[in-house]
């Protein structure tokens, strides 16, 4: 069997997901390469020559991204923190800006004993499980609304129990529903949420828009309905001194911290950017 360059079989697979539109063509096709032949992709160098059914297998997954499959469905997980989740159809794909949200939380809470941590919208469960994983001592709770991105929630849960995580505790319930968590009430350090928050008819990648569950995705009220029930339950749930971070749309920079503001006993209400520099999250702590 003659073996084959695989320098080439990443370059063949960059310029095909560049040409269906995918915008990180080298790092998708070297990202499904290491997933191939399951190794760190910083280890990719160091193979020159692979056997032609690696090369075929690389086409295969490349051939689905070109058709707009999420990166993450063809590799079968999703990192957060420093743990990946299990994801696939009815969930969202956790993003990797929103580990910037978790960044932030963990340094709040840096010096704080047995935190207690709600992570509202938790979807895959992904902000919830790296929290837990980074804080074994915190008491970490979870809510999403959505009986398919609570069954992917307990999966992640379970395996991350597997490899001796501090258990967290999973709930179904409405960020609009006053009695979720009740008895929480005061005694929060900690409250992450990335929640939807897409005004509805925003037009969205082929990803998004096929992919993503559309409840996940948009909110009504410009995108800000489900944000402001999260901000109201977080301002009830947060213990004085906790703190709340919360992500939103990058139209959102003028609309989003107002809500915040609004409550009087919220302080240190800041707005965040993303990597790319965008308005992407915003932070505020209860006195
Ligand atoms: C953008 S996804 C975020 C998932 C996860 N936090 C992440 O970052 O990958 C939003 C999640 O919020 C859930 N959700 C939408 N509306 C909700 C509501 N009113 N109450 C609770 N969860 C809700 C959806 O089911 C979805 O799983």
């Amino acid at each position: 069997m003659r073996r084959l360059a695989l320098r080439l079989a990443i370059l063949e697979a960059t310029r095909t997901l560049e040409q269906a539109g995918v915008e990180s063509a080298r790092t998708d096709a070297e990202l499904i390469a290491a997933h191939v032949l399951d190794v760190e992709r910083g280890r990719l160098p160091l193979i020159p020559l692979v056997d032609p059914p690696v090369v075929e297998a690389i086409r295969d997954l490349v051939a689905r991204r070109a058709r707009r499959v999420p990166l993450q469905y063809l590799l079968g997980h999703a990192a957060m923190g420093g743990i990946t989740v299990e994801v696939g159809a009815g969930v969202f794909v956790p993003r990797p800006e929103t580990e910037l949200l978790l960044d932030w939380g963990l340094r709040l809470i840096a010096e704080r004993r047995y935190p207690v941590v709600v992570d509202l919208c938790t979807g895959s469960g992904a902000l919830a499980l790296a929290a837990a994983h980074a804080r074994p001592d915190a008491v970490v709770y979870a809510l999403d609304n959505d009986p398919d991105a609570l069954g992917w929630a307990r999966h992640n849960a379970d395996a991350r129990v597997r490899e001796g995580d501090t258990p967290i505790r999973l709930y179904s319930g409405d960020v609009a529903d006053p009695s979720v968590f009740a008895e929480l009430d005061g005694l929060v350090d900690l409250v992450l949420c990335n929640p939807p928050y897409v005004p509805e008819g925003t037009a969205v990648p082929p990803e998004v828009a096929e992919f993503d569950p559309p409840a996940a995705v948009f909110a009504a009220g410009g995108g800000l309905d489900v944000i402001r029930d999260v901000v109201a339950m977080a301002t009830r749930l947060l213990r004085p001194g906790g703190g709340m971070a919360i992500e939103h749309d990058d139209t959102h920079a003028r609309t989003v911290p107002p809500l915040l503001l609004a409550r009087s006993v919220l302080t240190d209400v800041t707005e965040h950017t993303d990597l790319a520099g965008r308005p992407r999250f915003v932070t505020a702590r209860r006195v």
